[in-house]
């Protein structure tokens, strides 16, 4: 497995709440106009996170564990700018709002309350992911700006810590502080607050060499229709088929560990299109259905099976939209974007391999 390093951390755990550092305001990466830049990678989970406990504090019902991928990764720089008097946030070069907007600035309130810097901040982030069409942009986009927030506002943490605030902003960013192979913890339920806050991170996962990849087929980069957040909500309220996948995705996750360590990349692949399937199995029984899988999507699905059939160990898995993810071995990765790009028909078809975790970016780098 690759070493895991992040640049802001400091190197003692075990990990503590967030605690601020003096803010000098010039002078330092946390001074006006100078800020954080921060880059993380989007990862997808082979075992889903699908369903909380707690929506404030974005506490999941279930462990995931994903792969953190070397390819679309989101540059975040955020700013201090005392005596501003609101947040100023520019997505991909334009304003966000709505949703966006008020997500990006609840995060950053609660960075503010726990580094007791009060200033408003400006945030600028280029993502190279398709947003909001299941593609983890959310993952990347709330790990930069963890990292970079923590930078520019004068927060020490661990990367333990850095998982955490990061989980605060989307669940799935929690994984993306790691790289390579990352489990998210559930922490236990009917803690009080703060034991539960503690209890909910990401960690590195022992690995041996699987030499994985991870083959993206894009058959639809457009937004859909429905959030994951509130189709996960939906999901859980009214799925009679929500609680038997929880409890089968635990053994699932037992079963994808011990196939990691000894680098089972056949039985990795199963345990993560059953558990992908069965995830979207608990949306389609939702009421009203939560439906992201597209023809497109099965008829990639359908070309995965044929590969299997042809003796080539492929295996799929997709988030809250229609793109198929292809777990498989690197040295046949060209051969199965092969495959998919005839079945996607048109669709953009990526390669990606093991990425790295979440860093703060030397002062001023882009
Ligand atoms: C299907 O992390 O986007 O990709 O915590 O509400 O922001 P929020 O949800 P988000 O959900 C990701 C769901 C998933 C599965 C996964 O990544 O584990």
């Amino acid at each position: 497995m690759s070493e895991q390093r992040i640049a802001v951390v400091r190197t003692q755990e075990p990990d503590t709440t967030p605690h601020p550092t003096p803010h000098t305001g010039t002078g330092t990466d946390a001074g006006a106009g100078t800020g954080a830049v921060a880059v993380a990678h989007p990862n997808i989970a082979l075992i889903k996170y699908w369903g909380k406990r707690d929506e404030h504090l974005v506490l999941p019902r279930t462990d995931s564990l994903s792969m953190t991928l070397d390819i679309f990764p989101t540059t975040t720089r955020v700013r201090l700018a005392p005596g501003a008097g609101r947040d100023a946030v520019v997505l991909g070069g334009r304003p966000a709002e709505g949703e966006a907007l008020r997500r990006i600035v609840t995060f950053l309130d609660l960075v503010r309350q726990t580094a007791r810097v009060p200033h408003r901040a400006v945030v600028e982030s280029e993502n190279t992911v398709p947003t909001g069409a299941g593609l983890a942009s959310s993952a990347s986009g709330f790990a930069a700006l963890a990292v970079a927030a923590a930078g520019a506002y004068g927060l020490s943490l661990t990367a333990t810590g850095l998982s955490r605030l990061a989980r605060r902003g989307s669940g799935s960013a929690s994984r993306s502080i790691f790289g390579g192979f990352a489990v998210w913890h559930a922490g236990r339920p009917g803690q009080d607050t703060k034991a539960a806050d503690l209890g909910s991170y990401a960690e590195p996962v022992p690995v041996a060499d699987l030499d994985p990849a991870l083959v993206v087929a894009v058959v639809d980069a457009g937004p859909k229709d429905i959030s994951s957040r509130a189709a996960m909500r939906r999901t859980v309220d009214t799925s009679p088929l929500y609680e038997p996948w929880a409890a089968s995705s635990r053994d699932d996750l037992t079963g994808m560990r011990a196939a990691l360590l000894r680098g089972d990349l056949q039985v990795v692949g199963e345990i993560a299109e059953r558990n992908a399937l069965g995830m979207h199995a608990t949306m389609l029984a939702a009421r009203p259905a939560v439906r992201y899988l597209s023809p497109a999507t099965l008829t990639v699905l359908d070309a995965v099976g044929q590969l299997r059939r042809d003796g080539v160990a492929a295996y799929a898995t997709m988030d809250a939209g229609p793109n198929v993810k292809v777990l498989c071995r690197r040295r046949e990765a060209d051969r199965v974007a092969q495959s998919v790009r005839e079945a996607a028909a048109g669709g953009a078809v990526h390669i990606a391999g093991p990425g790295p975790g979440a860093r703060l970016l030397p002062k001023g780098g882009r």
